[in-house]
């Protein structure tokens, strides 16, 4: 099968294209033909190494020393079944699914397998399969940092950093979801962007700093690694939670956060989601209460420039590559 590659850490062109052996699938595992994946932050990590703060020594740990242990990067994907393990009785072949690897990985290619019972649930209806490819990188990191981590409720004033992101543009929908008003900052090319999506009002953050402004807010969720707790102190109601979703190797060990009897939280660490999470992304995604958003669309032989462009750091919502491109 077709897939882009990696062998060695670097920039975009560490990429290629090569041919490699099609999976088998494992008694509990369905094969999957894969119509769309996308380029994520993360393969932008895993490929270049570029980590926060303080992980830089652990990034081969993580991803392999002298090269990268899995070659094919790629987080999410939707596709088709193409064949069942003999003991699978959840799928059958011809289903339509969406699957999130994460850090396993994978999805740059023509066909992955996943266990039944794994990250991986029916392609809500109405969604295009590029659109399904798009739906759980972000929202399976914003979903477990909200509902789980900051215990996002009703009511809640949620500031949302990094809004036009692949996690930001999930944190405002989710958040929305779960009854909060949304302040989103993003630069002026994207205001419109965030108000579509939900957000009930934008700041623009090379005009107006929102510490500044003497508002406060019970969550702030920053996906860009620009507000450390000692600069947004002050913006936190009492009680209120700072999930820094790219913390520090210093923001974990909780250098920096405040004390108990302040009442104030910093939050950070990995997300962890599960199956059901990624059935309940789908499920509002096709009652129409979370749309993914598609900045660009590349083939999968052309990853090199998608890379390029998700190096930029400027994406909006997903990157997404079409696998294949003979469907109708
Ligand atoms: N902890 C975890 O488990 C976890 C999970 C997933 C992701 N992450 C991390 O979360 C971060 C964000 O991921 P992502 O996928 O959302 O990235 P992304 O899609 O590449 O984010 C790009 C967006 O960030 C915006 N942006 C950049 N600087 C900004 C600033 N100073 N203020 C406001 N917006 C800014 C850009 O908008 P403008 O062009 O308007 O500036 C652009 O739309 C990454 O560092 C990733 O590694 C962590």
């Amino acid at each position: 099968m077709k897939a882009m590659t990696y062998r060695q850490y670097g920039g975009p062109d560490a990429v290629r294209l090569s041919e490699v052996p099609i999976p088998s699938p494992k008694p509990n595992e369905v094969l999957i033909r894969i119509l769309a994946t996308t380029v994520t932050s993360a393969d932008w990590r895993a490929r270049s190494l570029r980590l926060p703060a303080g992980f830089g020594v652990f990034g081969r740990l993580v991803f392999g020393i002298t090269r990268p242990r899995q070659p094919i990067l790629g987080t999410e994907l939707a596709g088709i079944v193409e064949s069942i393990g003999r003991e699978v009785t959840r799928f059958r072949a011809g289903d339509e699914v969406i699957a999130f690897t994460g850090g396993r990985f994978g999805c740059h290619a023509e066909y992955r397998t996943m266990a039944e019972d794994g990250m991986i649930a029916l392609k809500p209806a109405n969604l295009t399969f590029e659109e399904a490819a798009s739906l759980s990188f972000g929202a399976l990191n914003a979903l477990p940092f909200l509902r789980d981590k900051a215990r996002i409720g009703r009511g809640d004033r949620v500031l949302v950093v990094g809004a036009s992101g692949g996690v930001g543009t999930a944190a405002i929908q989710i958040s929305r979801h779960f009854g909060a008003s949304v302040t989103a900052v993003t630069s002026k090319t994207n205001m419109a962007l965030v108000l579509s999506i939900g957000a009930d009002r934008a700041i623009d953050y090379t005009e107006v700093d929102f510490t500044t402004t003497g508002e406060t807010w019970d969550i702030i969720f920053d996906t860009t690694g620009t507000v450390p707790f000692s600069r947004c102190e002050k913006s936190l109601k009492p009680g209120g939670r700072l999930v820094a979703v790219q913390g520090t190797f210093m923001q974990w060990l909780g250098v920096g956060s405040p004390s108990n009897a302040s009442g104030k939280q910093v939050i950070t660490g990995v997300a962890r989601a599960n199956p059901d999470d990624l059935r309940y992304i789908a499920n509002l995604s096709a009652g129409g209460e979370f749309k993914p958003v598609i900045d660009r669309i590349y083939r999968l032989e052309d990853a090199v420039e998608a890379h390029e462009y998700v190096d930029t750091g400027r994406k909006r919502g997903s990157v997404v590559l079409r696998v294949a491109t003979d469907r109708k």
